[in-house]
């Protein structure tokens, strides 16, 4: 079962995202991060045991974000990684957010749950706010993906300022060039 995250769920998140960041998948997160975001995640649990997260974050009406999106190595290719993307769909549907993103390696697993792939500028300015302080940020390599909810009604709400073209901005520096 999927459920929301609680602080005891902090170490044993940490040490699957962390798992796979070792590897390069994703990128390592501590302790501070995760309490400042856990109210977006959700675990996948099985027999008392926490087997995968994933977190959704707004950023704007419009416009959610599936982060953190990591299963225990062991437990891989059994359906949990979809699980917690529907999980993440279901989170937009009920906030009434109509579009859901991805910043991923993961191409092929994403085009399976409706993604598709979309140029990085074309997502909004405050996608890269966290990218500060990603070390990645001067090569980012991240795929832009894009999930479409028709079902979802737009709420009228003013659009998010986009990403502007001229100013530097590391992460999309060589894709302006
Ligand atoms: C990516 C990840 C979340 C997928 O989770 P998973 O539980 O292994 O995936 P599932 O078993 O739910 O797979 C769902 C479908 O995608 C396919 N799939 C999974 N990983 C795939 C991959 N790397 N390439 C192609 N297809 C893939 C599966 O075969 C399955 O297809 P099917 O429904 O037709 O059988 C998991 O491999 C993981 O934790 N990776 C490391 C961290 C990471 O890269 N996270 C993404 C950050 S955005």
């Amino acid at each position: 079962m999927i459920r929301p995250a609680t602080i005891s769920d902090v170490p044993r998140i940490q040490e699957i995202i962390n798992s796979h960041a070792e590897l390069g998948r994703m990128l390592f997160k501590s302790y501070a991060q995760l309490y400042e975001d856990l109210r977006d995640f959700g675990v996948y649990e099985e027999n008392g045991r926490v087997l995968g997260c994933c977190a959704v974050t707004i950023i704007w009406a419009d416009l959610a974000e599936v982060r953190s999106l990591a299963v225990e190595q062991a437990q891989r290719g059994k359906g949990i990684g979809r699980k917690l993307v529907e999980w993440s769909v279901d989170e937009a549907r009920r906030l009434g957010i109509p579009r859901l993103m991805s910043l991923t390696y993961e191409q092929a697993f994403f085009e399976k749950l409706g993604f598709s792939v979309v140029p990085k500028e074309t997502l909004p300015l405050k996608v890269w706010s966290d990218c500060v302080r990603c070390p990645k940020r001067d090569g980012c390599d991240e795929i832009a993906m894009v999930r479409l909810l028709p079902e979802v009604v737009a709420s009228d709400q003013p659009p998010a300022p986009p990403t502007p073209r001229g100013v530097s901005i590391p992460v999309l520096d060589h894709v302006f060039e």
